[in-house]
């Protein structure tokens, strides 16, 4: 059985599954779906289990979500929403590693889910649950991928959905999949942290259903990833997982899924778990480097790595239980190393939208620093897909692409450009080009 619990431990309190909250009631802290009484698994079976329903093809064994349901708080008979999500791959990535000064690196593509992003595992679990409880309005801000999400899921669930986004913030090809899955897309004059309070506060007000990562259920549903990652690794967990942070609910995932591996036996140890964010959208970056007494928001976040264009994340407490338990660090990494590093992961045949890449920037940095070992064992999670941003790299390539600093747009230098090449339609001009390739 499971309950929602309140994160802080003074207060504790507890509240049942269908309770309609995103904050504890009584404290007003942030909410963990929990297990409660006795919840004992046999590790052998369980892996057994987990593995053979890869065969299967019922929806939620199909589903790299649902596949590891005996974590996840439904009864066994709920009618889930689901668009296959989950199953992505975990790449070798020996370009990245050597630009890392790493002997190897992992990347898991998360931007290979159905709607190019991570939040497809979350919004699998928070629009089911919507459904259970009967919702006909979700809603969310967004800066493009949860709102992107959302709208697909909304629309197989047959929901509304309204999404809430930053007026002339958020990537075309993000807003054209909201309007695609049909779902009423609000613009909003200010940032996304101005979207996050306003659709919180119109939760409270109404009867909307808000799936923002402040829900506990979006949780639930990420956390299956790491499950999914120590399952890959044949459960043996990797000594480093690297995620980028911005409203920080996937870090926070996360966490829970390696404390919850690790509680039941399944896995021998937890993951440090890093988190890297934009040096012009680093609030939780600050709060870690002075060990502050209290979270202090950026009130205008800066970076082309929109996505992650977040100065007062919602679930900064429970990424900091994560970082805190597992040891990880937390830093920052700039515009050109982000730009570079995302170059880099697309020389691998991989590639992922800007705010992925500050994963391999952020690692490449900790080595330097000594604090990742060379021969130690890494995983970044890449968040979204390379064609969710496609201006950021055509800007990169053609060395046109410039960031704001300080007020002033700054060039951003194309270190691993590759442009395009105008030539004349005829076979010898053409062959003058490629002469250098072979
Ligand atoms: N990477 C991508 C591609 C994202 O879209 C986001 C968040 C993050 C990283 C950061 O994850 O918020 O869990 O720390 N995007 C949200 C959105 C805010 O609205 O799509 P986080």
């Amino acid at each position: 059985m499971f309950v929602q619990r309140c994160i802080d431990v003074a207060c504790g309190s507890e509240f049942e599954l269908d309770e309609r909250l995103y904050v504890c009631s009584r404290c007003g802290d942030l909410l963990d779906v929990e297990p409660v009484g006795i919840f004992t698994h046999d590790v052998a079976s369980l892996r057994k289990l987990w593995r053979e329903r890869r065969g299967s093809n019922d929806v939620r064994d199909r589903s790299g979500v649902w596949r590891f349901r005996e974590f996840l708080p439904f009864a066994d008979d709920v009618d889930v929403v689901s668009l296959g999500e989950g199953n992505t791959p975990l790449y070798d990535a020996p370009r990245s590693a050597d630009y890392c000064g790493l002997t190897s690196l992992k990347l898991k593509h998360q931007g290979n889910n159905p709607t190019g992003s991570f939040k497809d595992t979350g919004m699998t679990v928070a629009v089911t649950q919507a459904r259970k409880l009967g919702m006909r309005l979700v809603a969310c801000a967004s800066t493009g991928n949860t709102a992107a999400s959302l709208a697909a899921y909304a629309a197989r669930a047959r929901m509304q959905c309204a999404i809430l986004v930053p007026d002339g913030q958020v990537s075309e090809a993000k807003l054209a999949q909201a309007l695609d899955y049909g779902a009423k897309v609000l613009e909003i004059e200010g940032n996304f942290d101005t979207c996050m309070r306003v659709v919180q506060e119109l939760a409270e007000q109404s009867s909307l259903y808000l799936v923002n990562s402040i829900n506990p259920f979006r949780i639930e549903g990420q956390k299956t990833v790491a499950f999914e990652l120590a399952e890959q690794l044949g459960w043996e967990v990797p000594d480093h997982l690297v995620v980028p942070g911005g409203n920080l609910g996937n870090s926070s995932a996360f966490g829970k899924g390696f404390r919850e591996l690790f509680s039941h036996g399944l896995t021998r140890k937890q993951p440090r778990i890093s988190v890297i964010q934009a040096a012009g959208a680093a609030p939780f970056a600050r709060f870690y480097k002075n060990r502050a007494a209290e979270f202090v928001n950026e009130d205008h976040p800066e970076t082309l790595a929109s996505a992650i264009k977040i100065g007062a994340p919602v679930s900064w407490k429970k990424a900091w239980r994560a970082v805190r338990e597992t040891e990880g660090y937390v830093i920052t990494v700039t515009e050109q190393e982000i730009a570079d590093a995302k170059a880099m992961i697309g020389r691998d045949g991989i590639g992922c939208e800007p705010a992925s890449a500050t994963t391999v920037a952020g690692i490449r940095k900790l080595v330097a620093e000594g604090l990742i070992k060379k021969d130690e064992s890494v995983v970044a999670v890449l968040t979204g897909h390379l064609l969710k941003d496609t201006d950021y790299v055509i800007r990169y390539h053609s060395n046109t692409l410039t960031a704001p600093q300080e007020g002033v747009e700054k060039p951003i230098r194309g270190t691993f450009a590759n442009s395009i090449v105008r030539v004349a339609a005829r076979p010898c001009a053409i062959e003058s080009v490629l002469k250098n390739l072979a």
